[in-house]
């Protein structure tokens, strides 16, 4: 179906921070599959445990113990705080998890009829739940009717959570991204987080974080929530996860995760051994490499670059990110800055239109930042 606006070019081998085309041409890549390839394309360790799990064991069931998964539970309890976790394939079915959980907890509260404070300009997905809980009305244009129970605020606003007297009985979770990604590299003032935490310590409300675009290491950190030192009740989880093999997790406090039990939820292909052996092997290697540490480094030097190149310029409004996730906003729609990039061969993109969004692979080499850093700026400003 044409459900996407391709761009003429097909890729046939990677290597590292880059792709190669069909005519052998070779391109630097900005933005690993969308922060999915943070290990870079073909990372030889993860296709070796791949291979040699395809060979041993490629898919069980969840009706049977999966030691793979069980072990790649441990690690990511071990690494975000959190107790439990359920294994799904992407984002968007990991988002269906935790508004899944956030319902039934309502339900358990004796709450009926349960809304979910969601935000404006958010993305979660495009399965129906998560596109009502997307705060983009182009994202669902079209598919009415929406699911119920989810209210929309401004975000980055902690005072907008004043203003909700009349669903307030009703609200069970707060969702949303720690730094919105399709809504343009959106990064909330520093407190805003823990200030969400405090609200929702007070009014007996989940906090809900959609860590699917900048979770392992993107941001410096495992997690962005990290940075504020605060511990959300429902973490999910997809993209780099598996560095490209399909896997996607929601994790929980005990408190929270206790309320599902069997027959809550399911997903047959969900944390299998092959999909749980990628995962772990992904861990291993960022853990290793350290590099929530060299993603926060690069991330700096970039911006710090960026501004002292572009900062004085008009067309630029703001330059914005945190560790690998690198936004530059521009005055009007720059979308053209995509193909203009690709004959520099250099693989960027654009969100909200008028964002330059940046998402290198976490393993680029000191060249190969200075490289992105300065076509961009020659393509910003030859704009
Ligand atoms: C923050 C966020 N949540 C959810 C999703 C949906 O993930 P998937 O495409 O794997 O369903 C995305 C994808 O871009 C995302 O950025």
């Amino acid at each position: 179906m044409s459900t996407y606006q391709r761009m003429d070019i097909g890729f046939e081998s990677g290597h590292g921070a880059w792709l190669v085309d069909q005519r052998g041409e070779r391109y630097l890549d900005a933005l690993s599959g969308v922060a999915v390839c943070s290990l870079g394309h073909a990372n030889p360790e993860i296709a070796g445990v791949i291979a040699k799990q395809a060979g041993r064991l490629i898919h069980t069931s969840n009706l049977y113990r999966i030691p793979l998964q069980e072990k790649l539970a441990d690690r990511l309890t071990g690494i975000s705080g959190l107790d439990k976790v359920f294994f799904c394939n992407s984002g968007a079915e990991a988002n269906e998890t935790a508004i899944k959980i956030c319902r039934k907890y309502a339900h358990h509260k004796q709450v009926e009829d349960p809304v979910i404070v969601v935000m404006n300009g958010s993305f979660h997905g495009r399965t129906m739940s998560t596109l009502s809980a997307t705060g983009n009305p182009a994202i669902q244009a079209g598919f009415s009717p929406l699911l119920a129970g989810f209210r929309h605020v401004p975000y980055d606003d902690i005072n907008a959570l004043d203003k909700l007297d009349d669903v307030r009985k009703r609200i069970v979770a707060v969702m949303l991204e720690p730094i919105q990604g399709e809504g343009g590299v959106v990064v909330p003032t520093p407190g805003y987080l823990q200030a969400l935490r405090e609200i929702c310590n007070q009014n007996g409300w989940l906090l809900a974080l959609d860590e699917v675009q900048t979770g392992m290491c993107r941001t410096g950190a495992w997690f962005a929530y990290q940075h504020e030192n605060i511990l959300p009740d429902v973490v999910t989880l997809a993209k780099s996860l598996g560095n490209g093999l399909p896997i996607g997790a929601c994790l929980a406090s005990e408190a929270v995760a206790e309320i599902m039990v069997p027959g809550s939820h399911g997903s047959t292909f969900g944390g299998n051994p092959l999909a749980s052996a990628a995962a772990l092997a992904v861990i291993e290697s960022m853990s290793r490499q350290k590099l929530a540490g060299r993603a926060g480094e690069l991330g700096t030097i970039m911006l710090k670059r960026f501004g002292d190149e572009l900062g004085r310029l008009d067309k630029v409004v703001e330059i914005r990110g945190k560790g690998l996730m690198i936004g530059i906003e521009l005055a009007g729609d720059c979308t053209e800055l995509v193909g203009q990039a690709l004959k520099q061969r250099l693989l960027i993109n654009v969100a909200a239109k008028r964002v330059v969004r940046l998402l290198p692979p976490l393993i680029i080499s000191d060249d190969e930042m200075n490289q992105i850093v300065d076509t961009v700026c020659l393509l910003i400003k030859s704009l």
